[in-house]
């Protein structure tokens, strides 16, 4: 396959990452989550004890001390954040409200665009997040929003935890999905929204493999088309 760039933007637990990290594995190509950046910056705020929605300059002046390194291996994604592995320590509730807050800081955003745009370069890659089809990598082959209702993504977002062993609660989750959705959508830096040109894949009635399937099928199409 030619170098390509498959850019899936969506809101919160509508299976983004899930899917594009096995669509990835299927195709031989690079998957990096972008959200998981965003997410590095905010455990670095709060390790800090930086409160970036109330005090977004001093998280700002300390940008430089952020290094986040996303390497991929055979037991899949691993997330290092100065060094050390946080794949785990990023999916906390907190860590997800966060991540919501930290990403409506302009200089946030423009340091962890300029380092996808830089990974996508260098390899193919299918990237996820909020902004990608519009504004990250808008040359982009292949564009699609996968979404999927607010019940439906609060409900898989609960049955992972409960399966992890998380003790929590549908309602508090449902509640966290709809404050992210609303922040991401009207913050003024690259809000949430469906690109023009980017293909709707809504997931709310199908299986995991379903939604790789369709995910799957878009991409074939759309590289034959061109
Ligand atoms: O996809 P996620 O839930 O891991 O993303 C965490 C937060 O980061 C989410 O609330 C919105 C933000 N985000 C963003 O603003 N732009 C991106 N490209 C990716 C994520």
């Amino acid at each position: 396959m030619n170098h390509i760039a498959v850019a899936v933007d969506g809101p919160a637990g509508a299976g983004k990452s899930s899917v594009s990290k096995a669509v990835a594995k299927d195709l031989g190509i690079v998957y990096i989550d972008t959200g998981a950046m965003y997410r590095c910056a905010a455990l670095f705020a709060i390790k800090n004890g930086i409160d970036a929605k109330r005090d977004p300059q001093s998280l700002i002046s300390r940008l430089d001390e952020i290094n986040i390194d996303i390497k991929n291996n055979a037991d899949g994604q691993r997330v290092f954040l100065n060094g050390a592995d946080v794949t785990d320590e990023i999916r906390t509730p907190e860590v997800s409200v966060g991540a919501s807050d930290v990403a409506v800081i302009k200089e946030v955003r423009r340091k962890l665009v300029a380092m996808q745009r830089a990974m996508a370069k260098s390899e193919s890659v299918i990237m996820d997040g909020r902004d990608i089809c519009e504004y990250v990598l808008p040359d982009a082959e292949v564009k699609i929003f996968l979404t999927a209702s607010v019940e439906a993504r609060a409900l898989r977002r609960y049955k992972e935890l409960i399966e992890k062993g998380v003790d929590c609660d549908f309602e508090k989750i449902k509640a966290d999905i709809e404050y992210r959705d609303h922040n991401d959508s009207t913050r003024a830096e690259s809000p949430l929204k469906r690109a023009k040109d980017a293909v709707l894949a809504d997931t709310s009635d199908l299986t995991f493999d379903e939604s790789a399937a369709l995910v799957k099928r878009i991409i074939k199409e759309k590289i034959q088309e061109d």
